[in-house]
């Protein structure tokens, strides 16, 4: 998303003047007119429809109610797309052509493409295109069919390939450098500084549910929730808002401001989040309470993993070479250093670490009992992999 033309629009302010009332008797003076009640703004509707005019980038930019009018459902799901089972009327699978791209055209005017808000014409033309946080930001549990489902708010999209949907667009015809380096990201990765300074260096899309209480978000724990979504709609999605961050060098201003006033709703709603409780069967509960003991002693993972959220976020960030960290994406961001993510739901989102250099639980465990020198006996890790499945 480099060089993007500048999307703003500077809209001239008009200045009102309310004439000074020329009746002076104060007795008769009607009393001043309640101020506009502010907008209230739903907040799961917020979180899963709302594109914040980002159309200004998705469709008139990269042109994206063009590619999607080309890409059959199948390819759709490929790249790691959902389908809100719960927006289908009952019956349309059965005869539904998943290879045609028709169908995809047909699923967009059923608001049934998860993150995906798209206008459809009468004749089937798609006239405009955008995105919403649920794109990254949600699952489907794939109760109809693999990636069709009822919808899973807040969980990471591990299978969606961000970079590979906007390489896609006609945007990066002449760019094929900029084309390569987004696919090369790889699903469930995406790169939310790239488009600033140009560092090829994705992060693993991260649950956006189990984050009430934690103080700073982001893996190197950039600021509180409003400040990254911000962010993100923003800079990330173009959407039409306001953000300013002058260590960053970012000022982006917009009129109407589509972003700030939708803040607190967004606040509200991932608050509301929980982390999904691991399915019963997935972690052994006696390894995983051995696991428990070794975590809170002789593994002293506690001692940043702390408090119900396991994380110290509240009061404290970490040098990469503390916990063996690739430092270069912290030093990218504005405080140069890794927050304790905090454990959650972590069999949802697979691979770990900000830059998913661990696939498996057991391989991070592998990864402490190294750089930390914890001698732990291969039972020993084994448990607390069991320990970590369970939270
Ligand atoms: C293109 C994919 C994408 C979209 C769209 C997106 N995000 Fe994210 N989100 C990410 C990635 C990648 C991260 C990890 C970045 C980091 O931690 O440095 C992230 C991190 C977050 C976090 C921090 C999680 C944590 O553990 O601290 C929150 C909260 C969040 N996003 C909410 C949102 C909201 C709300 C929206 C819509 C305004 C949104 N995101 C849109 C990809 C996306
Ligand atoms: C010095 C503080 C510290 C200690 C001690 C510590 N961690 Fe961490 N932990 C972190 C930080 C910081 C990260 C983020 C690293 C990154 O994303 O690159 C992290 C990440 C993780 C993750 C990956 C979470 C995800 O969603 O990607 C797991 C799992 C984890 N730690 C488990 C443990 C276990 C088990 C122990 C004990 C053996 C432990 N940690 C000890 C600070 C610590």
């Amino acid at each position: 998303m480099k060089n993007y033309p500048v999307l703003l629009l500077t809209l001239l302010l008009s200045a009102f003047f309310v004439s000074a009332c020329s009746d002076h008797d104060s007795a008769r003076t009607p009393a001043p007119p309640p101020p506009p009640p502010e907008p209230v703004f739903d907040p799961q509707a917020t979180f899963r429809y709302d594109t914040f005019g980002d159309e200004a980038l998705w469709t008139d930019v990269l042109r994206y109610h063009e590619v999607v009018a080309t890409i059959s459902p199948e390819t759709a799901l490929a790249v790691g797309l959902k389908v809100d089972a719960e927006a289908l009327p009952p019956g349309i699978l059965e005869t539904a052509d998943l290879t045609d791209p028709a169908t995809t055209v047909a699923l967009l005017e059923l608001d049934a493409v998860v993150g995906i808000n798209a206008e459809v014409a009468a004749d089937g033309t798609v006239t405009s295109f955008g995105i919403t946080c649920a794109l990254c930001h949600s699952d489907v549990d794939d109760s109809v069919a693999p990636g069709i489902g009822v919808r899973q708010d807040g969980w990471a999209a591990t299978d969606l390939d961000p970079g590979l949907i906007l390489s896609l667009s006609p945007y990066f015809d002449d760019k094929p450098d900029q084309r390569a380096e987004l696919q090369s990201w790889g699903p469930g990765k995406y790169d939310p500084y790239w488009n600033h300074d140009g560092i090829s260096d994705p992060v693993v899309i991260a649950p956006a549910y189990g984050l009430r209480d934690v103080a700073l978000e982001t893996y190197t724990g950039e600021g509180p929730v409003s400040y990254w979504n911000a962010y993100v709609a923003v800079t990330q999605m173009g959407g039409q808002g306001t953000f300013v961050e002058p260590e960053l060098n970012i000022e982006v201003h917009a009129d109407p401001d589509l972003v700030t006033p939708k803040l607190p709703a967004l606040l509200e709603y991932q608050h509301s989040l929980e982390a999904p409780v691991p399915p019963a069967g997935s972690y052994d509960p006696e390894a995983a309470e051995r696991g428990r003991v070794l975590f809170t002693g002789k593994a002293g993972c506690e001692g940043c993993h702390s408090g119900p959220r396991f994380t110290d976020a509240n009061t404290t960030l970490h040098e990469a070479h503390e916990v063996g960290a690739d430092p270069l994406y912290a030093t990218r961001t504005i405080t140069k250093r890794y927050r304790t993510t905090p454990l959650r739901g972590l069999l949802q989102h697979p691979p770990y670490y900000h830059n998913g250099e661990f696939a498996t639980l057991a391989d991070v465990v592998e990864h402490y009992d190294l750089v930390m020198n914890l001698g732990l006996f291969d039972e020993e890790k084994s448990d607390l992999a069991e320990y970590l499945k369970s939270l």
